[in-house]
């Protein structure tokens, strides 16, 4: 490989970097409420080990108004629909 296009893999990994450690972080304010690692708390349902794209749809729902909620509406007006499909599948990856 020429050493242009080993430097512009590696740019490309540099930014790709930042928005893969976001998911992590973004779902730190969704702990307090769903219990640790998403594994559900109280009445509040489980996260953690369901499908990503399941997850993804009612975020993006609860965000757009499109379904009934008391507070997610508003947690998910919080965060681009991009951050949510991270959030999505990080809840996904973690054990049930
Ligand atoms: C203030 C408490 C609170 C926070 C913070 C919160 N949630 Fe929720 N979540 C709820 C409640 C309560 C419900 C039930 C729907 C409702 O009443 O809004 C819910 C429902 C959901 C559902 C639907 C689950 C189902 O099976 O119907 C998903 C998905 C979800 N939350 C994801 C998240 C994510 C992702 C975050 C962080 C970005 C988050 N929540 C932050 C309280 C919270």
């Amino acid at each position: 490989m020429s050493p242009l296009r080993m430097s512009l893999l590696l740019a490309g990994l540099t930014l790709a970097a930042p928005a893969m450690a976001q998911a992590p972080l973004a779902s730190e304010g969704c702990l307090g409420c769903h219990g640790p690692n998403g594994a559900g708390a109280g009445g509040v349902p489980a996260l953690a080990g369901r499908d990503a794209a399941e997850l993804r749809a009612m975020l993006i729902a609860f965000r757009a108004n499109e379904r009934p909620a008391t507070i997610m509406g508003r947690v998910a007006r919080g965060y681009t629909e991009a951050e949510l499909a991270a959030i999505a599948e990080h809840f996904a990856r973690q054990p049930r």
